[in-house]
């Protein structure tokens, strides 16, 4: 785990596509390579509500981390599995509410932190990025970026937000969510989506591809029964139950909503304890 120094080059395999990326495209970023188009148009060959689908999950993370900010009082966010930046990135939608608002950002792609470097000249003392495998969390709490976010023992939201189907099963993502949450301060927060379809030969097929594609940087897509065992013992916020990610919370009735629904992102936001 690390931060790059400046001046060292980033070496890209730019021979397959990367997760980080491909979500940047269907964003509408412009961080991405030609790899990453091509697999984005074969997978919305597959599963054309893709595209709505990301856009749909990342209104779901703006919108848990401006609730938690806002309603709940949370001035901290773990952001695992953070993505390439885009605006808004969570630490502007939690300074919104609180400048002093703190924000680690973890990624096991290191575009991600060459991307965030310039994003943290912003405030570098409020955040920092972290690249990391988020299933080394001993390593990521030793680390001073985590120390100093949990130094003064207040509620941390903890964000695994469309990155725990990047987990296979014999890697026990459930285990991974509980072992973060049990280091956490009383009061914590979760923040979850996952990809999820009751259609077995979808879970097969969309899994396959994305292992395929990404060379194994992938786990599993799964039903929305273990989607939510994340939730065991917990308390849900503002749903009783896991719920597609579109419908939790939404700004209005008008809000977009996933129409076609080859998989969906599904989750929710739980306070832990
Ligand atoms: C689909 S993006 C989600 C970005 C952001 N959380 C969001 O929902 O807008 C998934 C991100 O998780 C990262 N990722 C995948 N496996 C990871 C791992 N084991 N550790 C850390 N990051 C990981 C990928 O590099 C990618 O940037």
């Amino acid at each position: 785990m690390r931060g790059r120094e400046h001046g060292e080059r980033l070496i890209l395999d730019l021979s397959k596509p990367s997760i980080a990326r491909m979500y940047d495209f269907l964003l509408g970023g412009t961080d991405n390579y030609q790899v990453d188009r091509d697999a984005c148009d074969e997978l919305l060959r597959l599963a054309p509500s893709t595209r709505e689908l990301a856009r749909v999950n990342r209104a779901f993370l703006v919108r848990a981390v401006r609730y938690l900010a806002r309603d709940c009082g949370v001035r901290r966010f773990l952001d695992h599995g953070s993505g390439l930046p885009t605006r808004p990135n969570v630490h502007q939608v939690a300074q919104e509410i609180d400048p002093t608002s703190q924000v680690v950002y973890i990624d096991n792609d290191p575009i991600v932190l060459a991307h965030g470097r310039m994003m943290l000249a912003e405030d570098p003392s409020t955040t920092a990025v972290l690249n990391a495998d988020m299933r080394e969390t001993d390593e990521i709490f030793r680390s001073p970026e985590a120390k100093r976010l949990l130094r003064d023992g207040r509620p941390v939201a903890a964000l695994f937000v469309s990155v725990l189907h990047c987990i296979r099963d014999e890697d026990d993502p459930w285990g991974l969510v509980r072992k973060v949450a049990d280091r956490l301060p009383p009061g914590s927060y979760l923040v979850i989506s996952h990809l999820a379809s009751d259609d077995p030969e979808i879970r097969r097929g969309l899994t396959e591809f994305m292992q395929d594609i990404t060379g194994g940087a992938w786990g599993e897509v799964r039903s929305v029964d273990r989607v939510g065992e994340f939730f065991e013992g917990l308390q849900l916020l503002e749903a009783d139950r896991p719920v597609d990610v579109s419908r939790w919370l939404p700004d209005s009735d008008l809000a977009p909503r996933q129409r076609t629904q080859e998989w969906i992102e599904y989750g929710g936001v739980a306070r832990i304890g």
